[in-house]
């Protein structure tokens, strides 16, 4: 893939203090985000945020996703049930980088309480980055498999 044009972006509560920061460092660097929220007072579910996310990756109106919550845990989890979606849960800038270059991921899911605002871009930065290499393209192809088993139960 070329540089990412589109991001998809969502967080919950758990993100408001870092998700606008986060917006404007990467709209500033050249990236177009569509922002499903969350952006409004008090607490949400985060199943929602990652849900529209991942509509929007899958439906390829956007070329990758970052979900941000407390741990990511949530919003991997939820994400990871949208049919075509792979999304990681990465805790270092390597993680990062592995799961966009060997898993396929298409999406990034962060935690805001578990790493710093500079440590969340430069995780971004690097998954946004790093294309996918294609040696890695018959585990993808297996984990897709096993998806389109197990979604027609
Ligand atoms: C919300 O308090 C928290 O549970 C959520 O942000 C996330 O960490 C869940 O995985």
């Amino acid at each position: 893939m070329d540089k990412i044009i589109k991001l998809a972006f969502g967080t919950d509560h758990a993100a408001a203090e870092v998700r606008n920061k986060i917006k404007e460092y990467f709209q500033s660097s050249g990236y177009e985000i569509e922002d499903f929220g969350f952006c409004g007072e008090g607490s949400c579910d985060y199943p929602d945020y990652a849900l529209k996310v991942a509509e929007a990756v899958v439906g390829k109106k956007a070329d990758k996703g970052v979900l941000i919550c407390g741990t990511g845990i949530g919003m991997s989890v939820a994400a990871n049930k949208v049919k075509g979606v792979i999304a990681a849960v990465c805790w270092d800038e390597d993680t990062a980088k592995l799961a966009a270059q060997h898993n396929g991921a298409n999406i990034l899911c962060l935690g805001s309480r578990t790493a710093t605002l500079n440590e969340l871009c430069r995780r971004i930065k690097i998954f946004l980055e790093t294309p996918f290499e294609k040696r890695h393209s018959q585990r993808i192809k297996k984990i897709r498999e096993i998806e389109k088993l197990q979604c027609q139960k």
